[in-house]
């Protein structure tokens, strides 16, 4: 099983931007933390990140038969991009959104989220660990959906 983890503008500068909001962790000390938890459970793991709203579809599009299931932290692009939500709508992955900070509880703008209803879920507002919990959740998704198909091979007729 492979996860695509996918971060948007400004995550490239996790450790420098607003500690106070996002924490004194550089993005690629998160990304080594989640490269072992995946190496424990035998998953396949790859990271991309970008300022470019249309790189991040084409690598969400890329995704399409080649990953089981997304970890992405949009940005800012969570509150303004309709190309990213449809992107995600299109492939048809198990999504889990993250955000390092509690998106609910900072200014007003950041209450509209057009990502949130196409992700099977959202991680907010526990720092970093809050990749670590995305983690744990992709690899209950995939557990539940080798299940629900093991379930389904032996209801079928055997040939
Ligand atoms: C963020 C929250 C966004 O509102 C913001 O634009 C970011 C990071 C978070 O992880 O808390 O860049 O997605």
């Amino acid at each position: 099983m492979k996860i695509a983890v996918i971060q948007g503008p400004n995550l490239n500068m996790l450790g420098i931007r607003e500690q106070q909001i996002y924490g004194p962790m550089k993005l690629e000390q998160i990304h080594q933390q989640m490269k072992e938890f995946a190496e424990q459970n035998k998953i396949e793991i790859e990271f991309f990140q970008s300022n470019l709203e249309g790189e991040i579809v084409d690598k969400i599009q890329e995704c399409y038969g080649d990953a089981h299931g997304i970890i992405i932290n949009p940005a800012a692009y969570t509150h303004t991009s309709i190309a990213i939500r449809d992107a995600i709508a299109a492939v048809g992955l198990p999504t889990i959104e993250v955000h390092i900070s509690n998106i609910a509880r900072r200014e007003e703008f950041r209450k509209t989220n057009m990502i949130a209803p196409v992700c099977s879920s959202s991680v907010v507002g526990f720092g970093p660990f809050g990749y670590h919990l995305a983690m744990i959740g992709m690899v209950q998704i995939f557990n539940e959906i080798a299940a629900a198909q093991k379930a389904q091979q032996a209801q079928q007729p055997q040939a």
